[in-house]
């Protein structure tokens, strides 16, 4: 899993909010319910006082002591409710006092006299001694129409409260993690949904070369910033494809405009070396400038061909022939060439292999691997060359033992002008363009080349070309 990509960071900040808000709002209800029920609580036993002192307790002069304690017991039940109640009269001695109620939530009977703060009703949390439970108690004092004075306490277990509490802290611990598991895992889920547009992007934008440039990328009909970031790129694609198309054109014209005042250069060269009247210094130097001016007119040619086969503005012709049969010919052209620099020159061309495409620039590719290969080997070695056909394609293989190509070269040699060792290739008389054509043909033609090479070892060059399938 990457930890830098939007959607895992986006879902952790996602998942650490809600966990955040789940506390805050955990805390609040938590806190919020514990002080509702605590007033509740206050409150009935508040009511329970009142109602003791009015209904019962204020006509005890003419009902008598015993009337209100069973009027007390039918009411209240306390033991029953487990609640406590006592009175107690002016002199400090207990008219009534409730029992250990039947749930034996608490223990009364250690509870001693209680105390009041001057002539103020108040509520107060009692620990009962020997851990016999915790009761809140609401103490009241009441003087009767008979102008006896009481005091009556009424009260109740926290334990009731406590354990609503429990329930409440227990369910919000079980599931705040289980929705902060679950909304991660929905986040996620939406946030792949969300995303997969921009997958899709980068996967079309990685397809876009230099030679694909007139494709462009899916536009995501969302109508959100990605519709507007995809129309964007394409804008962008198709600028880049405006100024490629304008650059391959431009060398191309270069190229074409160079070749007309080259051969009438040459040609005016042509003509003066063969002026006798020259003296022969002079004409040595007419010999080797037209030297370099053929060799520039080959540049210009081989950069001509390259130009227009980039630009897709080569005129090919599309013929049927038999490619093994081709390669078979021009192995024997070049044998002369390779015997004598002692090279044996080993051709295993079997069967027909048929491809569609120009022959004459499909020649030109085996030209310049040959002759590559031959350039580059030194007397007594070997080249060999293959065609055969494997699934779809038709396979080239020229194969040497010369003197190979270092690796860090080897991504570069299909470049225009890159040449390995450029002193050695200029006395051999390379310019660094012959695979660069080989590339653009093979590219025309909808195939590759490919080079793998050791250093004093020697090279394979393959060139895989579409076949035509028989019908
Ligand atoms: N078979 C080979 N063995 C060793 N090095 C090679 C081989 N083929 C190509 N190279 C290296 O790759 C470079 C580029 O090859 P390329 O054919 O493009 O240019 P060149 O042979 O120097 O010139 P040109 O073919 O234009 O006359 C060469 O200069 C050479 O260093
Ligand atoms: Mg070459």
């Amino acid at each position: 899993m990457n930890t830098r990509s939007i959607r895992f960071r986006l879902t952790v900040w996602y998942a650490a909010l809600l966990a955040g808000l789940l506390l805050v709002f955990g805390a609040t209800s938590y806190f919020g319910l514990a002080g509702y029920l605590e007033w509740s609580l206050k409150d009935s036993l508040e009511n329970q006082a009142q109602q003791i002192a009015v209904s019962h307790l204020a006509d005890v002069g003419l009902t008598g002591e015993d009337y209100v304690i069973e009027e007390i017991k039918e009411h209240y039940a306390p033991e029953i409710n487990s609640r406590f109640v006592r009175v107690t009269r002016g002199d400090g001695s207990v008219l009534y006092v409730s029992g250990i109620p039947e749930d034996q939530s608490f223990d009364p009977t250690g509870l001693g006299a209680s105390t009041l703060d001057g002539d103020e009703p108040h509520t107060r949390e009692v620990h009962l001694p020997d851990d016999k439970g915790d009761l809140l108690l609401y103490t009241m004092p009441f003087t009767a129409r008979d102008g006896s004075r009481y005091t009556i306490e009424t009260g109740a277990p926290f334990d009731a409260i406590e354990s609503v509490l429990r329930g409440l802290l227990f369910t919000l611990a079980l599931g705040m993690p289980v929705m902060i598991v679950l909304s991660i895992a929905g986040g996620y889920f939406v946030m792949r949904r969300a995303l997969e547009p921009v997958n899709a992007l980068t996967r079309s934008a990685e397809r876009i070369t230099s030679s694909n440039l007139g494709e462009r990328l899916p536009v995501v009909n969302t109508g959100d910033e990605l519709e507007r970031l995809s129309i964007a790129q394409n804008n962008m694609v198709g600028r880049l494809d405006a100024a490629f198309t304008h650059i391959r054109r431009f060398s191309a014209d270069a190229s074409h405009e160079l070749r007309t005042p080259l051969t009438v250069l040459r040609g005016e060269l042509e003509e003066l070396a063969q002026q006798s009247k020259l003296p022969e210094d002079s004409r040595e130097r007419i010999g080797s400038a037209l030297e370099e001016t053929e060799r520039l007119s080959r540049i210009v040619e081989s950069l001509l061909v390259i130009s227009r086969l980039d630009a897709g503005e080569a005129r090919m012709e599309k013929k049927r022939f038999d490619f093994a049969e081709l390669t078979a010919a021009t192995v024997e052209q070049m044998r002369l060439l390779a015997e004598d620099k002692g090279i044996s020159l080993v051709s295993d061309v079997e069967g027909s292999v048929e491809v569609e495409g120009d022959s004459a620039r499909l020649k030109q590719v085996v030209v310049n691997l040959l002759d590559n290969a031959i350039k580059y080997t030194p007397p007594d070695g070997k080249v060999e060359t293959k065609v055969r056909r494997n699934g779809g394609f038709a396979i080239l293989e020229v194969k040497d033992t010369g003197i190979g190509i270092p690796a860090e070269a080897l991504p570069h040699v299909f470049e225009r002008f890159y040449r390995v060792d450029k002193a050695r290739s200029r006395a051999v008389g390379g310019t660094g363009l012959g695979l660069a054509i080989v590339r653009s043909i093979c590219a025309a033609h909808g195939g590759d080349v490919t080079v793998e090479s050791q250093e004093g070892r020697g090279s394979l060059f393959q060139v895989k070309l579409p076949i035509v399938a028989h019908d």
